[in-house]
């Protein structure tokens, strides 16, 4: 019974592999899991709220209006009572609908209000699964934590043969447990990770920068949150949505970063620092808009601070400090120097030769470098996925473990 007394929410939408749910729900149920289920319009097409109310024990919940014994207000109440949400099957609709925001039914209603974690079974056919759209909506909702529960090669409804037939229901119950198993190794941690750009005017139209979206620092955010951390996200700016859950402290330049993350870091058990911070800004910033016509300009720029020597130097014994090198030239050395430098636990390395590491993408390659000279280089991953493994780096090396 290794779901007992978990609360499962399960989000049923429109798909054929709506009738492998009443099998779901039934493996969730024999592993002691509390279960409500919300069914879409169209999933009632596949298979009827009747069965998964006999099968669940439960009304089953369908329509944002209906009144519901259970809840006074049924889209909060359901958003309140799940720890988990479990979509499936997750259309290529649904996804669309959740990437967008949109709120056109009791489903997508309650999920903008929900901060629970969020399993998803994407099923469709192989040609909407690997549509252009959908695959930026998966990225989008990966952004916001969703994990994913792989759709599986197979025969699809269509007779064709190929990727999106949704996994079966024990695989997605045996998914479930294992995230409440495996879920909340930072449970109690407090931890910092800043994130995107900072950026550093020159006048009030212009501004120097780089050329980070965040998707590193929010990454890591977002994994921490839902392993059980406390996270304070400082970000540059950047177009990303933060990631429900975590505490944002939104800033522009260096010296604002620096602000805010001395305010938090006293109270912090580990700071991750994966914002590309500039070295330097302009000694003055003009009051109007630089006007051209008088030749070249010259503008003197003043070192900002390093926030991460400032930090290494401030370094209670309970806490870790990690630093990213973003190099392009003597990676291991340069790492290797910022790591003494700085007085950091660990330099996540990663090289912007290499394609698919570095700023912008959904993947990167990093190598993590500690004192004792070790040297770990991962492959190619999601930024998620290397989030994951710089905090099980944390779990392995936080003050109870060490
Ligand atoms: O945001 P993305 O598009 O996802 O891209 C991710 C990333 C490439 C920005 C990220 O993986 C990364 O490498 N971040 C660190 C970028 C950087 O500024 O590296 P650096 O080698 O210049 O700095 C070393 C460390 O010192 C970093 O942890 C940095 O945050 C910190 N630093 C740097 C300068 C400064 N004045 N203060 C600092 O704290």
């Amino acid at each position: 019974m290794n779901l007992s007394g978990k609360r499962v929410l399960l989000g049923i939408s429109g798909g054929i592999a709506a009738y492998k749910t009443p099998h779901l729900v039934r493996a969730l149920l024999k592993q002691g899991a509390e279960v409500r289920v919300v069914m879409t319009a169209a999933a009632q097409r596949f298979v009827t709220p009747y069965t998964l109310e006999v099968l669940s024990r439960r009304p089953v919940y369908t329509d944002l209006f209906a009144p519901s014994e259970e809840f006074p207000v049924v889209h909060v109440g359901l958003a309140q009572w799940a720890e988990v949400v479990v979509l499936a099957p997750a259309t290529a609709h649904l996804l669309a609908r959740l990437a967008n925001g949109l709120a056109d039914d009791l489903l997508t209603t309650l999920m903008l209000g929900c901060t629970a974690p969020v399993l998803a079974a994407p099923s469709m056919e192989e040609h909407m699964l690997e549509h252009p759209l959908t695959q930026e909506h998966l990225q989008r909702l990966a952004g916001l934590g969703y994990q994913w529960i792989e759709a599986e090669a197979g025969e699809l409804a269509s007779g064709a043969v190929g990727r999106g037939r949704m996994a079966e229901p024990e695989a997605i119950a045996a998914q479930v447990e294992q995230h409440f198993a495996a879920g909340l190794d930072l449970a109690g941690m407090k931890v910092l990770v800043t994130a995107g750009p900072t950026l550093e005017d020159l006048d009030p139209v212009r501004f120097i920068g780089n050329r980070s979206s965040g998707k590193m620092g929010y990454a890591l955010a977002a994994r921490a949150h839902r392993r059980g951390a406390r996270v304070w996200l400082v970000s540059g700016p950047t177009a990303l949505t933060p990631p429900a859950g975590v505490e944002l402290v939104a800033v522009r330049s260096t010296l604002q970063m620096q602000a805010a993350v001395e305010a938090v870091y006293p109270q912090v058990d580990a700071a991750i620092l994966a914002a590309a911070v500039a070295d330097y800004r302009p000694a003055q910033v003009a009051p109007q808009k630089l006007k051209r016509g008088t030749g070249n300009l010259v503008v003197e720029l003043v070192e900002n601070p390093d926030i991460s020597a400032g930090l290494g130097r401030a370094k209670q014994a309970h806490q870790l400090l990690i630093g990213f090198a973003m190099e392009t030239e003597d990676g291991l050395a340069r790492a290797r120097e910022k790591l003494q430098r700085k007085n950091c636990d660990l330099v996540v390395l990663n090289d912007l030769r290499e394609e698919g590491a570095g700023f912008a993408v959904d993947t990167n390659i990093v190598t993590l470098v500690d004192p004792r000279g070790g040297a770990q280089r991962l492959p190619k991953m999601s930024k998620h996925q290397v989030a994951d493994h710089i905090l099980d780096w944390v779990v392995g090396h936080r003050p109870a473990a060490r």
